[in-house]
């Protein structure tokens, strides 16, 4: 089959990825190929630490796709750093908050192991003054810039860069007609027409510092009301601190209000990131859908195919996305939960 991808984030690429392997032939069009929201990922690998009341089929396809993620990595040649996360409470409001979460695991069924504060401060000894938390020890995390990295090297000179996404839609349709090809459209918060109103934008600021304090795993925290995350690279002395998340559109800049925000539930959560140097500010828009699930599989248009509506989840899930778009194109397959048309989009009426 001939396949054209337009959009190479993480998405996009390990559908062409998986597509080449399974004998397709693929070009992937991306003006800016690893730009959008994978550029500013922190990579967690973190399904029980995203799980939310009403999103059950989410949390089962997270599940799935993490264990597809070892394999997946060492097919890339990248690590995943596999010591867990902590999920902590600053105040009891906020602890109350993990203990909502924590409710939703053991309606999915998922373990955790409930600690106290001094446990917590035994796991991370850099943590400041929780008041208490548990351990996702299956939530893990990956460098989302090595892992396109490698991606653009395996899929190598059939990426194209000199169209836009847009642009390329149209052409790819025309090309359809012409030459039978399959189009997989995966560029992330900006789908063309007519897809465009199945996606909302959800705005995330993420602050990249350098720390020479050890941070050894995850915490995802609740601070007097804000949600963070704080996400330590394996390799390198890079630690991850995300996310906002906001329903608005503007310039794709990062906010003083967002940033801020960021900073102060950081170094309450991790006080020794006081010292830290700030390298990076980035803000991408997430891509996500009126009920959260993602976007994956056939269209109303015939030979035109959604790898898309990532939202939250798009690192994790990658390489489950790239198995049921190559499942749906080899045998025709579609996971009912993420099909595309329980959707209208505008132009459907
Ligand atoms: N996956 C975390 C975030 O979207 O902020």
């Amino acid at each position: 089959m001939r396949v054209r991808i337009l959009g190479a984030g993480i998405v996009g690429l390990s559908v062409a990825d998986e597509l080449i392997r399974r004998g397709n032939e693929v070009t992937v069009v991306d003006p800016a190929p690893g730009s959008g929201a994978s550029y500013a990922a922190a990579g967690m690998l973190s399904p029980a630490g995203e799980a939310w009341y009403g999103e059950e089929d989410l949390t089962r396809l997270c599940l799935s796709s993490l264990a597809l993620w070892p394999d997946f990595a060492a097919r890339l040649g990248v690590a995943v750093h596999t010591r867990g996360t902590l999920l902590v409470g600053v105040d009891a409001g906020d602890v109350q908050q993990v203990e909502r979460q924590l409710s939703v695991l053991d309606l999915a069924g998922v373990s955790y192991e409930r600690l106290l504060r001094r446990e917590l401060v035994a796991r991370e000894p850099g943590l400041g003054r929780v008041a208490g938390g548990a351990f996702l020890a299956e939530d893990h995390s990956v460098d989302p810039r090595a892992v396109v990295a490698s991606l653009l090297e395996r899929v190598g000179d059939r990426v194209g860069l000199d169209e836009s996404a847009g642009r390329a839609a149209g052409a790819a349709r025309r090309r359809r007609v012409e030459t039978n090809t399959l189009t997989v459209i995966a560029t992330g918060a900006q789908l063309p027409a007519p897809y465009s109103s199945l996606i909302r934008p959800v705005r995330g600021d993420v602050v990249r510092v350098r720390t020479q304090e050890r941070v050894e795993r995850t915490v995802r925290a609740w601070a007097h009301g804000e949600q963070i995350y704080v996400v330590p690279r394996i390799k390198s002395d890079e630690v991850v601190i995300g996310a906002t998340t906001e329903e608005r559109d503007g310039p794709l800049l990062p906010t003083v209000e967002g940033v801020w925000r960021l900073l102060d539930s950081a170094r309450r959560v991790v006080p020794a990131l006081d010292r830290a140097s700030v390298v990076e500010v980035t803000s991408r828009d997430r891509p996500g859908t009126a009920d959260n699930l993602p976007l994956v599989g056939p269209t109303h248009e015939p030979g035109v195919v959604l790898a898309a509506g990532a939202y939250r989840n798009g690192v994790l899930l990658a390489p489950l996305i790239a198995q049921l778009v190559a499942d749906h194109i080899e045998t025709g397959s579609v996971e009912s939960a993420v099909d595309p048309r329980r959707f209208r989009t505008k132009e459907d009426g």
